[in-house]
């Protein structure tokens, strides 16, 4: 698999929320490369300086003509603070496309899950899945966290939001969404639709639940600190469900069959 390590311009930086920004470089190789589910590793110091010395990991949000590589990112520290700051011509180093993603599959329907900003990849892996039969549920704490809505409803037959306060969509974490979708464990023995999920982890466990219930099977995105991004620095370690083994997220995920991992 490729893997470019670019200098890339920003074409465009848009503050959505307070503290989330949808980010647009122009990155035709890594563009060309990438797959739904893989992420880039982002070095976020400003001109030649070296604080944070590492690059931050991000989902690749979407790709376009013409080589834009989008992300989706909020701003929780240092690094994602730093990138938030720059604007249009400035440059941003990336190492990418990095990781395993989504497997696309042939299912005829889809259902994919975000929670919070976990909602990053789910984009691009819409635009990717053929056939589109694509019910996407976007969930977050209040409506300010559903960002992107209008994109997500142009890639998909069905959106539904959840939200814990209510303040847009259904009032709830997303397995209320999922509830509302009525698949019983019957009721597609011979169409089972794949399940995408990305979140936070109590959210990814919820959904696998419920799946797991009904006999279908989810890939969930994973996310842990990265130091490297491509499997140096064996620090994004988690536990796999075989026998005193470990997966590492940047080399063998990020994207892993539910299955494979051991919720705790
Ligand atoms: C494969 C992958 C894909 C990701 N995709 C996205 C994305 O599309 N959009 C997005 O907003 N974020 C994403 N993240 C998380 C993002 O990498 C971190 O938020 C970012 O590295 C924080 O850097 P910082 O310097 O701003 O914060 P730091 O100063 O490094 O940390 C600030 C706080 O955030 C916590 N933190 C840092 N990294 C993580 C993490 N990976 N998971 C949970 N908590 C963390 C720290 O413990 C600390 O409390 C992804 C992470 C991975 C591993
Ligand atoms: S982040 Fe270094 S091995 Fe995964």
């Amino acid at each position: 698999m490729s893997r470019y390590s670019a200098i890339c311009h920003i074409i465009d930086q848009i503050r959505l929320t307070r503290d989330i920004f949808h980010l647009v470089l122009n990155a035709p190789d890594i563009a060309r490369a990438a797959r739904p589910g893989q992420f880039c590793m982002l070095a976020t110091a400003h001109g030649k300086g070296l604080d944070p010395l590492l690059r931050r990991p991000l989902s690749i949000h979407d790709v376009g003509p013409s080589g834009r590589l989008e992300f989706l990112y909020r701003v929780v520290g240092r690094g994602t603070d730093l990138l938030a700051q720059k604007g249009p011509g400035d440059i941003v180093c990336v190492l990418g496309p990095l990781g395993q993603g989504f497997r696309l599959g042939t299912s005829s329907s889809s259902i994919l899950v975000g929670g919070g900003l976990g909602t990053a990849p789910l984009l691009f892996l819409a635009r990717g899945l053929e056939p589109r039969d694509i019910t996407i549920i976007l969930g977050g704490r209040d409506a300010q966290e559903i960002v992107r809505l209008d994109s997500f409803e142009k890639v998909a037959e069905k959106v539904l939001v959840t939200t814990e306060d209510g303040s847009l969509g259904i009032k709830g974490l997303v397995t209320s969404a999922l509830e509302r979708l009525d698949i019983s464990p019957s009721s597609h023995i011979q169409h089972p639709p794949a399940i995408f999920a990305c979140g936070p982890w109590p959210m990814m466990k919820a959904v696998c639940n419920w799946a797991a219930i009904r006999g279908l099977a989810v890939q969930v995105s994973l996310e842990t600190q990265m130091a490297c991004g491509t499997g140096i620095c064996l620090g994004c370690a988690t536990r796999s469900s075989g026998q005193d083994r470990y997966l590492h997220v940047c080399k063998d995920g990020p994207v892993f069959f539910a299955t494979d991992i051991d919720w705790g």
